[in-house]
């Protein structure tokens, strides 16, 4: 398994161009089946989730291409509406397909979805959801197998503002006669992004980003051209790594108004950060100092930047504590900190964090995505040498991490 090899103590300089969202590109990658014309998903990060989507649209009979970084898709010829094992295991994306192959076929048939092991991730929001729009499910072991004659409009009330659910919702419903309405929804800002995409589509959709979102079905869609938006949580993974290295770098292709919560935190931890349009310039103002924070969801603070500001808090200074209330089982990597030396301790869904001065070089082994993130961002201040084991969890969501690391002055490299 490939693994990071990182000598720490190097201060982050530079400047770096933030990717297109995963969690808007994967969406809109199900949505892409929505419509036997051309689209174009214009820099779209080369990550291994993305990859996943695709085998999946190969495996219906959809076709795809990279043109340099642009993602050309074309869903004419698909002719299967079933995912089996080995492809929805592998990635939590892979249920986004139910709506879109519910939405096109009036039938779907996928395997239990996988994804970062941080809780059972269970989909019984989207059954109950799809159920409310007309849809007969079946579960037979692992498999989930859903039909319906039409797909019925609705007012839907989630019970939690489920981010999949409320897109899995929106692409079951786009093609629906009459409007159909979601209650409680999610207001991530990828979720926008999937309504402007879809829109851009001839679709109508309203109210994306508010918890109310208004489905009002079309006759079919067209083929489109989308820029995503830019990925928040790389965005404040960077800016974690340059205060975590008293560092200073320039992160373009951002939106501020998306990351504020982490900014300001930062800001009143002795980071200095200026923003210009779409450009974050952050510069470190020396030792951190500590704070603390509860996860949940957007607007608060997000839970997929948990993991790398706990490894801050593991160098900042006085005692922060981090509350997690997204995901049940969302601190594996609080282990692997301990064993570099860090100060936690865990009861039940909130993580104590004594600051140290310094973490020591170890060889630590990354469990899920965001954790991974976590143990690269430690090895960057520790002292000596850290090797971080199983990248590959890292590159889910990550393209090219090492690199963009080292071309920002860090000791990094991949070895196979
Ligand atoms: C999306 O996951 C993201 N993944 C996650 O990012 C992100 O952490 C999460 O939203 C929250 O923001 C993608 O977009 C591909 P949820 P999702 O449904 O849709 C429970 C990353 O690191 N739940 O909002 O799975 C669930 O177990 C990944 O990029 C149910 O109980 O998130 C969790 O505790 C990790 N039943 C909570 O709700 C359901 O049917 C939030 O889940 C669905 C969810």
């Amino acid at each position: 398994m490939d693994k990071y090899v990182i000598n720490g103590g190097n201060k982050l300089s530079g400047k770096i161009r933030i990717e297109s969202a995963k969690n808007s590109v994967l969406p809109i990658i199900a949505g892409s089946i929505l419509t036997n014309q051309q689209v174009v998903i214009k820099n779209c990060p080369k990550i291994k989730d993305v990859y996943a989507m695709l085998e999946i649209l190969s495996y219906l009979g959809g076709k795809w291409t990279f043109e340099q970084g642009d993602l050309i898709l074309n869903n004419a010829s698909l002719n299967r509406y079933d995912i089996p094992k080995e492809l929805a295991s592998p990635v939590r994306s892979s249920v986004f397909m139910l709506g879109a192959l519910l939405c096109r076929f009036k039938k779907a048939k996928i395997h239990q979805p996988g994804g970062c092991n941080i809780g059972k991730r269970p989909i019984d929001l989207h059954i109950l959801a799809l159920e409310d729009l007309g849809v007969k499910t079946e579960c037979l072991g692992e498999q989930i197998i859903c039909s319906a004659k039409e797909i019925k409009t609705n007012n839907i009330y989630l019970n939690y503002p489920s981010v999949g659910t409320t897109e899995n919702i929106i692409l079951c419903s786009v093609l629906s006669k009459g409007k159909t309405q979601i209650f409680n929804a999610a207001k991530e800002p990828e979720i926008v992004d999937l309504m402007k995409f879809l829109n851009s589509m001839g679709a109508k959709i309203y109210g994306a980003g508010t918890s109310t979102i208004l489905i009002d079905g079309v006759e079919n869609l067209s083929g489109t051209e989308f820029t995503p938006m830019f990925d928040r949580i790389e965005c404040g993974t960077f800016m974690l790594a340059t205060a975590i290295t008293g560092g200073e770098i320039e992160l373009s292709n951002c939106n501020a108004k998306n990351i504020s919560l982490l900014t300001n935190k930062l800001c009143n931890n002795t980071c200095k950060i200026t923003i210009n349009n779409d450009i974050i310039y952050i510069k470190s103002g020396g030792k951190p100092k500590g704070f603390s924070f509860a996860t949940n969801p957007y607007p608060q603070f997000p839970t997929d930047l948990q993991a790398q500001t706990m490894s801050l808090l593991c160098v900042s200074e006085g005692v922060s504590t981090i509350t997690e209330n997204v995901f049940e089982n969302r601190f594996n990597h609080v282990n692997e900190l301990v064993k570099m030396g860090a100060d936690i301790s865990v009861k039940g869904k909130t993580a104590i964090v004594k600051g140290v001065k310094r973490l020591n070089g170890k060889t630590v082994t990354a469990t899920d995505l965001r954790g991974g993130a976590s143990l690269v961002l430690a090895g960057l201040n520790a002292e000596g040498q850290t090797t971080v084991e199983n990248v590959y969890y890292i590159e889910r969501g990550y393209s090219d991490f090492d690199k963009k690391l080292r071309s920002l002055g860090a000791d990094i490299i991949k070895q196979g």
